[in-house]
């Protein structure tokens, strides 16, 4: 049996991470969660106060900014050392991460780091660009959508049982619907279903049938 590349992209709430970690567990491969490392990015410029505009300054902070995913029993995210796993969820970050993930610069540290990451094979990463930039090889790509009802609630219901009351659902359908924008509009990358994806709908399945979905596909290509 031979260990398949896995790309999993689509636009924010599709549930592409939870998914991507269960079937990941099921098969017995690495996860790998490239939004992670682009929130990883806009948490270090939040904290040096880098100017997005200014070229230079982004290009020091890449170069003196190692981010790490540690995968195992926790997943945890670290910056320098520096354990970010719970701040890079917070809303500062996720509020500022679709304009660094824009950045030319920051776009090709963490491409070629995550092309580094999935080289041996055995891996699922879910992203945006994955199946179109990242791993164009992928044996399967998969792109995980859900209407934007779908998506927001989810996120709001995943933002509340977190202790956080501070958005209403209406907000967090407006939030969603900005970030499809910026993540589909932007010159570098944008999120783009690649030509080859099996497309799934996941509005009407739950996370279990949606890994179930993704574990078959899987099963199909490792022969
Ligand atoms: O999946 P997420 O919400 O954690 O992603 C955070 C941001 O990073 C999102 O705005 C899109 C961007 N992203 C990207 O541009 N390319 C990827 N491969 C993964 C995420």
């Amino acid at each position: 049996m031979k260990k398949i590349s896995v790309a999993i992209d689509g636009p924010a709430g599709a549930g592409k991470s939870s998914v991507a970690k269960l079937a990941a567990k099921r098969v017995g491969y690495l996860y790998i969660d490239t939004g992670a490392m682009y929130r990883a990015i806009t948490w270090q410029m939040l904290r040096k106060k880098t100017d997005i505009q200014d070229e230079g300054a982004v290009r020091r902070l890449l170069d003196t900014t190692d981010v790490v995913l540690e995968t195992g029993n926790a997943d945890r995210v670290f910056v320098n050392a520096a354990d970010v796993t719970d701040a890079i969820r917070e809303p500062e970050v996720t509020g500022q991460v679709s304009a660094v993930a824009a950045l030319a610069a920051v776009r090709q540290k963490l491409v070629q780091l995550q092309q580094q990451m999935a080289a041996a094979g055995g891996v699922i990463l879910d992203g945006r660009d994955i199946g179109t930039v990242v791993l164009p090889q992928a044996e399967l790509k998969v792109f995980l959508t859900a209407s934007i009802a779908s998506r927001a609630r989810r996120r709001w219901l995943e933002m509340k049982e977190r202790g956080r009351k501070t958005t209403t659902l209406a907000d967090m359908e407006r939030d969603i619907a900005v970030r499809d924008r910026m993540d589909s509009e932007r010159e570098i990358s944008p999120l783009r279903e690649a030509e080859d994806a099996v497309h799934v709908d996941n509005s009407d399945m739950t996370l279990e049938e949606t890994a179930d979905v993704i574990c078959r596909l899987i099963a199909e290509r490792e022969v």
